[in-house]
């Protein structure tokens, strides 16, 4: 699939912009803070509905203003798509695909699906297991529409669960409740747990052969599942229960989940360089390419931000080649990173939040 155009007002520092994008690769170069990020930010945000750096919509209004527009037009087997996007500082941000308002947010998975590069998503080695669950969930939610209403759902059962665990450290009136919400939790989790377990799996075959690519078959890469529950849930909830109604909350379920990064055979979160860390990440995100193009049957798009930093030659040049066979969006400070732009589509400017072709 393709974005075959970018449309912003107000966003960011981003007064007014219309790109036509190209359909391989599009490079946009430019100073630290002159607006590259965020242009990348505007498409993520059409595909996923969120942003990678903020959860308040008003971050991303332009100083001042009341108002952001985003429109992406996207291409897919033939077939356009037009997805609208209007923040406003005071409201829920209205969400239209193809002229239609849409209700939930999940309504938008699937129209445009991208991967994702950022230098925050470093952070998912190092930081706590929340930063890799929602990783998770987000890859998740674009592959399928029932994991993202079961996660709904699942959280949803787990704010009643502890609200009523509150309740009952005070007063042990209806405790039996707890079995109807351990019910929910249970049936939700057993599926969610499945689809994270089978997408690692995927994700681990295809990212040792590219790692081992990457760096010259000197790293070898283990990504492992970790669940805090096994498939007896519904025992485990019931043995924590105590515990549960003493803290005021569940201890137990796949809201703790995690995932484990191995490098030659150590755990990358104690161990890893900064390059060792970039070149798994960047690994993941090429394995998630590849996984994304088997399950949807259509390419996603590479958002690629600030990538090429901190690597090697040898390794520039592994994501350079790599990159040429899907539209990828791609920023740096110079075009020299690039080395070789003869086969890249479009190379932009951007200065103080103008863009030039
Ligand atoms: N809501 C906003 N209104 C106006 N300007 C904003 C807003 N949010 C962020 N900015 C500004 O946008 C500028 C550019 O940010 P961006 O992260 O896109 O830079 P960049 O070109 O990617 O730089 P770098 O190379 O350092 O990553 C920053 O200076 C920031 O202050
Ligand atoms: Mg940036």
């Amino acid at each position: 699939m393709q974005i075959k155009r970018l449309k912003l007002k107000n966003f960011r520092n981003i007064k007014a912009l219309d790109l036509e994008l190209a359909e391989n690769v599009n490079i946009f170069y430019g100073d630290n803070a002159q607006g590259k990020t965020n242009i990348l930010e505007s498409m993520f945000l059409c595909a996923t509905g969120r942003s990678q750096r903020t959860r308040v919509d008003k971050d991303m209004i332009y100083f001042g203003e009341n108002e952001a527009h985003i429109s992406v037009f996207s291409e897919s087997s033939g077939f356009n798509n037009k997805i609208d996007i209007h923040l406003n500082g005071s409201e829920k941000k209205r969400i239209f695909i193809n002229s239609v308002p849409a209700a939930r947010l999940g309504e938008l998975f699937g129209t445009v699906n991208v991967v994702y590069f950022s230098p925050e998503d470093l952070m998912l080695i190092k930081e706590g297991p929340s930063y890799r669950r929602r990783y998770m969930d987000i890859e998740l939610c674009q592959i399928s529409r029932i994991y993202y209403s079961d996660l709904q759902r699942y959280y949803r059962a787990l704010k009643e669960r502890n609200n009523l665990l509150k309740k009952l450290a005070v007063n042990k009136k209806n405790a039996d409740m707890l079995d109807i919400w351990d019910e929910q939790l249970c049936g939700y989790a057993a599926r969610l747990m499945n689809s994270r377990r089978e997408y690692i799996d995927g994700i681990n075959e295809r990212a040792k052969p590219i790692l081992n690519d990457l760096t010259g078959k000197k790293e070898m890469l283990k990504i492992v599942y970790k669940s805090n529950v096994d498939e007896n849930i519904k025992k485990r909830l019931k043995e924590a229960r105590d515990k549960d109604i003493l803290y005021g909350n569940t201890s137990v379920g796949i809201h703790k989940d995690d995932i484990l990064f191995y490098i030659n055979g150590v755990n990358a979160r104690e161990f890893a360089s900064q390059g060792q860390q970039r070149s798994i990440i960047i690994c993941l995100k090429l394995s998630e390419v590849e996984l994304l193009s088997e399950k949807l049957g259509k390419m996603p798009v590479l958002l690629l931000d600030d990538v090429l930093s901190e690597l090697d030659r040898s390794r520039q040049s592994y994501i350079l080649n790599n990159i040429q066979k899907l539209q990828t969006m791609i920023t740096c400070t110079g075009l020299e990173d690039i080395g070789d732009i003869s086969n890249t589509g479009n190379i932009y400017k951007v200065k103080k939040g103008e863009v030039s072709k």
